[in-house]
């Protein structure tokens, strides 16, 4: 038997309010406790998205009634709220500010560059600032991390040329970090341009970032040293939804993130320290999350079984990783001195998890 702390994933998108069909506080922190993580991070782009005091008190009223792994919310940086220095005291509620700087689901999305300059002078300069951007969008977001001389994290980096933009921006000191998520580290589009009919014709395949090629794949694990966090963008759609007409991009993750790493570490391809670092104590230090007693995981390291969907917690019924063999299973969780999880069932009660900025 191997201990872990309790992982946080620092990038889920609960679907609450607003599109509880696919998931809502509970199944996500019922299918985040089944996964050895403790604490989720959710993301502001649901149903209406969260961008202001009475968005964040209804999604926060969800969630003490419902979740059962401890949490915070981000705030949705948008193009009405970018005078943060009027809300007092909104910015400390949250997770942090995400920033939507790309196309991907949902109606957040800034391409106004004037208004990530307010955003970026206005948040508070101690708290997170996470920013989706890809590409040419991740250069300029990173730039302006550095004229205004604070910190940005970057969400889901899925390019050899991301990375290698990461790594040189850090070697000239400016402050930024970034996430990877399990599915571009083990995943691949099926076409070598990413682009194609046959990626269109398989929503199931559809995710932002998109899934790239393998010399991207080979880049990220070739510089896993410039990734400070493991995230799994757990964005749940329905079957029905992926596989029907405009199929929404996302895939769940929250449930699969430590079988497939583990099963990396089985490979010899990743250390358990990687994981301690990349899903424990980077997270914690870059969004200023408390380090809690009493909360670990215990993992079955020889367990060898078929990751399936119909085992799993979440509510969108799928997984992009059906019938993967892994090695490494969650047996139990005990998260603030309370078994929340042990072999396959959910101990805790809705309610019990915790928001981490609440004093
Ligand atoms: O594929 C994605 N799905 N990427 C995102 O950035 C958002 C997410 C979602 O909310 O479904
Ligand atoms: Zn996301």
């Amino acid at each position: 038997m191997l201990k872990l702390p309790g992982l946080i994933d620092p990038h889920v998108h609960l679907r609450e309010p607003g599109q509880t069909h696919k998931e809502d506080w509970d199944s996500g922190t019922s299918a985040a406790l089944a996964g050895g993580v403790t604490m989720v991070l959710a993301m502001p782009n649901t149903k209406p998205p969260i961008c202001d005091e009475s968005t964040l008190d209804l999604v926060l009223a969800s969630a003490k009634a419902k979740a059962r792994c401890d949490y915070a919310q981000f705030l949705g940086a948008g193009p009405d709220n970018v005078d943060w220095d009027k809300y007092a005291g909104l910015p400390h509620r949250a997770a942090g500010l995400k920033m939507y700087l790309d196309s991907t689901f949902g109606e957040l999305r800034l391409d106004d560059m004037t208004l990530w300059q307010s955003h970026f002078q206005n948040w508070p300069k101690g708290l997170p600032i996470v920013a989706h951007s890809e590409s040419r969008s991740m250069a300029a977001v990173i730039l302006m991390a550095a004229i205004y001389d604070r910190p940005v994290h970057i969400a889901h980096i899925s390019l050899k040329e991301e990375v290698l933009l990461i790594k040189a921006a850090k070697e000239r000191g400016i402050k930024v970090t970034c996430e990877v998520c399990p599915h571009h580290l083990f995943l691949t589009s099926p076409l070598p341009s990413g682009e194609g009919p046959g990626v269109r014709a398989n929503g199931r395949l559809e995710v932002r970032p998109r899934l790239a090629t393998q010399a991207d794949v080979d880049a990220l694990w070739a510089n896993l040293d410039v990734i400070d966090c493991f995230a799994t963008d757990h964005a749940p759609h329905t079957l029905a939804e992926k596989d029907g007409e405009n199929p929404p991009p996302g895939f769940p993750g929250v449930e699969t993130l430590l079988p497939l790493l583990l099963t990396a570490v089985a490979e010899g391809r990743l250390t358990i320290n990687h994981i301690i670092q990349k899903s424990v104590i980077n997270p914690q230090k870059i969004f200023n999350l408390p380090v809690q007693s009493e909360i670990w995981v215990e993992v079955d390291e020889k367990a060898a079984y078929e990751l399936r969907a119909a085992d799993m917690h979440s509510r969108c019924g799928w997984t992009p990783f059906e019938g993967w063999q892994v090695k490494g299973r969650v047996t139990r969780v005990v998260l603030r001195g309370r078994e929340a999880f042990k072999d396959g069932k959910i101990l805790v009660e809705p309610g019990y998890g915790k928001n981490v900025r609440e004093k």
